[in-house]
């Protein structure tokens, strides 16, 4: 048992000074940074009205299963108002009448992991800010399977996403059709999340990436996207009827299709009352390649073609009337103070997703429409296998306060690709919407995916069907010559691979399909109070509501969602000239953990790493505002955020107690997953049923 003392040793820990975790690593001069420049692309030239694609007129079908459902998004049966052909909304000011007053602010860096070491692991268990997946993907047509082992850290100092076309054989839970099946995927692949170790509010994320496979031929799908935690992506049961809600409005909706509403009287698990609550998505980018270019085949009359990337922000509830997939909006049918950058395009296929669960008796009701607010951004040769900075400044909200008496403001999204702006996503253009939707103030986590999936094409089910002009291409692509595409393997028959885009299996077989991360940075700005480290906000707390549902979070077989981070006690060969010096095999290397022979040959870590092998560098973990101890217990209130005037002592008890007690550190980081602390690598084993 821990003494009680401890909580209170770790009191200052929990000070938003300890923010996240800043990899050593991170060069001096990335520690801040300063927003970049909004530069509205001058309106595109008016281009002829695409042909009227009289199916828009076809039946809706709702997609049946749950959400994540993202891609597969069925035209409403007619768009209430004839849909022009233009974009309604197009940048108003000049290129320069923003750029002249960039805001005076600074944001600090507040997490970084610069991916510098070898070997790091990412399975659950192993990493302090990171957990990949292992698990199938039932969301999204996907056809990978996601394997921790296709996720690692390379020798020049990127986190590596690997795809490969190599079968997996899974039996499980098919979450998304509600039933125990055996199936065999023919890709394997990999999805890194920092779900519930490190999420962020407001502030600066930057990444700087090489994306996988070539720019020219279609059919993987690599992300990278925030999510609000209450979700956990691909734990299809967490996501339904929470994602992607980001309202705090009362409406007759929001009270029966949003699960935590600002309608409902009761909030237990330390929600409060009057917040509605849910899991908005933030793209960073989706991309797709392939050889579809602008203003051809499925991109006719659009000013960016493949290879490309989606900027989104997915939100609900969804505005309506609106346009139909592929259309142009007409006034009044999408959002106002959308502005996009050069080379961009409003994304008419993604316009969003109706809703509706497996479970749910009544439509009316239950259902919701969510949007995915969307500019296309065109890439080229050089974005696939060089690395490129990708950026978001997000801009909270000002909440009402009891007073209301000041300037609300609204916050907004902003996108850069390598300092070059991209888009922009008032939060003014959300509320003028009158649904409730609003810049989200939800904690989010990050995630890192490459998906091979059925569904990443474009104008799969309205236009590429409709046109007889269009150019079908990508992956799977509208099936050619008779393919049955009911399943996709490279190494099966002609009928297993004639659903592929060209050149997809040899490029999957030819070489290593790697997504390369240098690094992922967040920054905040620290006279913000409202920007904040933490997956369990004192505003929008999360933690007892995740514990409370925990099998939303978990397959059935695992304990918790998530396992405490293994301190070495991973097997391991004492002889110096095994292999890889820094590999598993040696506990990480010599500088990282040591190979003990007794009781049998475990790895021993060294101070400063962690994990079963020692492969990864402890970090401080989330800040966690409401750990399991009630404050009340000790004689506090919790962290408020007054108490940081005081600052400057604070920072030198943390300081000591960095110095001086890795031991409670340890705890600390053990006590605030939620879970009970594991001693020993056999304990940990007799707990997880390995
Ligand atoms: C649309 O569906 C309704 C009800 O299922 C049906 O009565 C109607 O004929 C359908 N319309 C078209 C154009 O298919
Ligand atoms: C938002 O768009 C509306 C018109 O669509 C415009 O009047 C308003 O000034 C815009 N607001 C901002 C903050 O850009
Ligand atoms: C991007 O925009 C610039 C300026 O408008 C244009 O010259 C260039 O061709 C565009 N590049 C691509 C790849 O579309
Ligand atoms: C590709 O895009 C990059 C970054 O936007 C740009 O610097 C480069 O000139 C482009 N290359 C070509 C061939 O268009
Ligand atoms: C807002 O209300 C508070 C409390 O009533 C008051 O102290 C403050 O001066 C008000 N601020 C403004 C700008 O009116
Ligand atoms: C925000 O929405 C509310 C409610 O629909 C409305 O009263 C208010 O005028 C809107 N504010 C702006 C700036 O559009
Ligand atoms: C082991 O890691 C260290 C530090 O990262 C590095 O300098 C060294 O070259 C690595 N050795 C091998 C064999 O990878």
């Amino acid at each position: 048992m821990l003494p009680r003392l401890i909580p209170l040793l770790v009191l200052p820990l929990l000070h938003p000074s300890a923010a996240g975790w800043i990899d050593p690593d991170t060069p001096e001069n990335a520690r801040t940074t300063t927003p970049l420049v909004v530069v509205p692309a001058k309106p595109p030239r008016q281009k002829k009205p695409r042909e009227t694609p009289d199916a828009t007129k076809t039946n809706t079908t709702t997609s049946t299963d749950s959400s994540h459902k993202r891609r597969h998004r069925e035209p409403t049966s007619t768009p209430t108002y004839t849909p022009t052909y233009l974009p309604s909304v197009l940048p108003s000011s000049s290129p320069t009448a923003e750029a002249a007053t960039p805001p005076p602010r600074t944001y600090h860096l507040v997490f970084s992991d610069e991916f510098n070491t070898p070997h790091r692991s990412f399975a659950d268990g192993h990493d302090p800010r990171w957990t990949a997946l292992e698990k199938n993907d039932y969301t999204n047509d996907a056809q990978h399977y996601y394997s921790a082992s296709n996720a690692y850290t390379d020798n020049e100092g990127n986190l590596v996403i690997q795809s490969e076309a190599a079968d997996t054989v899974v039996v499980g839970f098919n979450d998304v059709e509600q039933r125990k099946e055996k199936v065999t995927k023919h890709f394997r692949s990999a999805m890194v999340q920092s779900w519930n170790k490190f999420c962020f509010t407001g502030g600066v994320l930057e990444a700087e990436m090489a994306l996988p496979g070539r720019s020219d031929v279609g059919g993987l799908w690599p992300a990278f996207w925030l999510l609000g935690n209450l979700a956990r992506h691909t734990y299809v049961g967490s996501s339904e009827h929470v994602w992607p809600w980001s309202s705090s409005t009362c409406t007759s909706k929001s009270s029966t299709a949003q699960l935590i509403s600002a309608c409902d009287r009761v909030q237990h698990y330390g929600l409060h009352r009057g917040t509605g609550r849910g899991a908005p998505e933030i793209d960073i980018f989706e991309v797709q390649a392939g050889n579809i270019k602008a203003n051809t085949g499925n991109f006719l009359k659009m000013p960016v073609g493949q290879p490309f990337m989606s900027s989104s922000y997915q939100v609900a509830p969804g505005r309506l009337p609106r346009p139909g997939e592929g259309w142009w909006p007409a006034p009044g049918q999408w959002y106002d103070n959308l502005t996009g950058g050069v080379n961009t395009s409003l994304n008419i296929v993604f316009y969003g997703t109706y809703n509706h669960f497996r479970d749910d008796t009544d439509p009316a009701t239950q259902d919701y429409w969510s949007d995915a607010i969307s500019y296309n951004r065109q890439l080229n040769a050089s974005h696939f296998g060089t690395f490129h900075k990708y950026r978001l400044e997000w801009e909270l909200p000002e909440e009402a306060n009891e007073n209301n008496n000041y300037t609300r403001s609204y916050g907004y999204l902003r996108w850069f690709l390598d300092n070059e702006f991209v888009l922009e996503v008032k939060g003014e253009g959300l509320n003028a919407t009158g649904t409730g939707a609003e810049i989200t103030s939800e904690p989010m986590y990050l995630i890192l995916n490459t998906a091979i999936s059925s569904q990443w094409v474009a104008f799969k089910d309205l236009i590429s069907c409709l046109s007889p002009f269009a150019v079908i291409e990508g992956f799977p692509s509208k099936c050619p010559n008779m393919c049955p595409c009911k399943e996709y393997n490279c190494h099966g028959g002609f009928q297993e691979t004639c659903g592929f885009s060209e050149g997809f299996c040899q490029m999957m077989d030819a070489s290593p399909i790697e997504y390369k991360i240098n690094y992922v940075r967040v920054y905040q700005d620290k006279n913000d109070p409202k920007q904040k480290v933490g997956c369990s906000t004192p505003e929008r707390p999360t933690r007892k509501f995740i514990e409370a549902h925990e099998k939303k979070y978990k397959l059935a077989d695992d304990l918790h969602p998530l396992k405490p981070i293994q301190n070495g006690g991973g097997p391991c060969v004492a002889t110096p000239d095994v292999g890889n010096a820094n590999g598993t095999a040696n506990c990480g290397g010599p500088s990282r953990g040591i190979c003990q022979s007794k009781p049998s040959f475990t790895c021993r870590c060294l101070d400063g790493w962690t994990g079963p092998h020692c492969t990864n560098p402890i970090g401080f973990d989330d800040i966690v505002w409401d750990p399991p101890e009630t404050w009340a217990d000790f004689g506090f209130s919790g962290p408020s955020l007054k108490v940081l005037s005081g600052g400057i002592l604070t920072l030198g008890v943390l300081v000591v107690i960095l110095f001086m007690s890795p031991f409670v550190l340890k705890k600390r980081r053990q006590i605030m997953g939620g879970w009970a602390p594991v001693s020993s690598a056999g304990d940990y084993e007799r707990r997880v049923g390995v």
